[in-house]
């Protein structure tokens, strides 16, 4: 019995120009699933966004008649063949990159990140630089710091107060030694931009390789990769709608540079230099769906045109959230907002506190027994949860927007976070 279920959503007024929200939900089947008398709330999408229903059918239709290994003569291979090429194809129209043969699979964004760190420091000249942040993922910290083992000198950029990154910090550690900028696009635990361009700018004036992890980012705003001008772009489509897949692009020409580790049956050529063994095609299938859906919601003439107008529907939209959220918990006695406030472009919908009395574990157990999932913890952002001084309390509680999330889920959210604040 759907006792208590969310009414059907129905668009505000002042919410009109949220056409893409009211298309999207009934796409997520995910999303009428009903836990303790109501249909749950999805707000833990920085961990992993739902999944439309032309995503899983793209799945199980590969294993329903495409499953095979790659190269063959028969006809189930030549689809697996053309499953890849579309996903190569479709990821780089997403990332505005030149062509497909810049974009190479693995299992997520970490495994590529050790596979380009391991790589690179074949490539990068012994005792070289490598400047990362206080404010990045483990995953773009992990396999950089590993390097020092093998005499490269890893640098660290300190964090503000509040969570962004002390760009005089991130300058003053810049120089000719410097090797590589490992640098986040977007915090997945606090929501911060980072100034790429600036940072960008600074990286190519020391002739310095840059890396970005866009993982966080990808979700709610467009990538152009050609404009970024960088050299190394990661992303995981389980962030996007997609399946679990982790992606690299790589400025075109770099990676034949590369002496990856691959097998001697490894073709040698970019983008697959760098991709081990069997990729997962059935996701692969399901990443090309996860962008065809996402582009389903622009405008023009070619799939790139519509995935830019797409992504900048869905920044709009998100942000009107983000904003209303922010305005919600920011009211609530003995809550507080960890970071910088609202921001068109200078934040994701990704919002982090504390609540005073009570640790993260207890709040997200509050709000999971109201049908709310949260993340409460670091997020594997340790370092920048330990230098704000966040980990003996358990780190934060994290409720992050995506393209599927309503004003009412919003204001329910905001009531329940009130509730334990106040109890009632
Ligand atoms: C900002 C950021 N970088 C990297 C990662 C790691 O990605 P993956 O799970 O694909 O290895 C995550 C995962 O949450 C993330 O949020």
């Amino acid at each position: 019995m759907l006792f208590g279920k969310l009414p059907k959503f129905e668009m505000k007024p002042h919410l009109v120009e949220m056409k893409l929200l009211k298309y999207c939900r009934q796409d997520f089947p995910s999303l009428s699933r009903v836990y303790k008398g109501r249909e749950l709330v999805y707000l833990d999408g920085p961990g992993g966004s739902q999944v439309p229903d032309t995503v899983i059918e793209a799945i199980s239709n590969y294993y329903r008649n495409s499953n095979s290994n790659v190269h063959g003569a028969f006809i189930t291979t030549a689809e697996t063949d053309t499953v890849i090429e579309q996903a190569r194809e479709r990821m780089a129209e997403f990332l505005g990159a030149v062509g497909p043969e810049t974009i190479s699979f693995g299992q997520n964004m970490t495994t590529l990140n050790f596979s380009i760190s391991k790589a690179l420091a074949r490539f990068l000249k012994l005792g070289s630089e490598i400047l990362i942040t206080q404010l990045d993922h483990e995953a773009n910290r992990g396999p950089w710091l590993n390097l020092k083992d093998y005499g490269f000198i890893i640098k660290e950029v300190n964090l503000l107060a509040d969570g962004t990154l002390d760009y005089d910090d991130f300058q003053s550690k810049l120089n000719e030694q410097t090797g590589l900028v490992a640098v986040g696009y977007a915090s997945n635990a606090l929501g911060i931009v980072n100034d790429l361009s600036k940072i960008r700018d600074w990286t190519h004036r020391t002739g310095a390789l840059m890396l970005v992890d866009a993982v966080h980012y990808a979700p709610h705003f467009g990538i152009d990769v050609s404009d970024l001008d960088c050299d190394f772009l990661m992303c995981s489509s389980y962030k996007f709608y997609g399946p679990h897949v982790g992606i690299l692009y790589t400025r075109p020409g770099l990676l034949n540079q590369l002496e990856t580790d691959r097998l001697v049956t490894q073709d040698e050529q970019a983008p697959f230099r760098i991709e081990t063994g069997t990729l997962n095609h059935a996701a692969l299938a399901g990443v090309a769906a996860a962008i065809d859906y996402l582009g389903s919601f622009g405008s023009g003439p070619d799939l790139r045109t519509r995935l830019v107008t797409s992504m900048s529907a869905i920044q709009n939209q998100e942000y009107a959230l983000f904003k209303l959220m922010y305005n919600g918990l920011a009211a609530i006695p003995g809550l507080t907002i960890i970071g910088p406030p609202p921001h068109p472009v200078w934040h994701t919908p990704t919002i982090s506190f504390t609540l005073n009395g009570f640790s993260p574990i207890e709040v997200c157990s509050f709000l999971a027994s109201k049908s709310i999932c949260a993340w409460d913890g670091h997020f594997y952002a340790k370092r920048a949860i330990e230098v704000l001084g966040l980990m003996e309390e358990g780190g934060v509680t994290r409720l992050g927007i995506s393209m599927y999330t309503t004003e009412e889920e919003v204001e329910y959210v905001v009531d329940c976070v009130r509730e334990i604040a106040i109890g009632s």
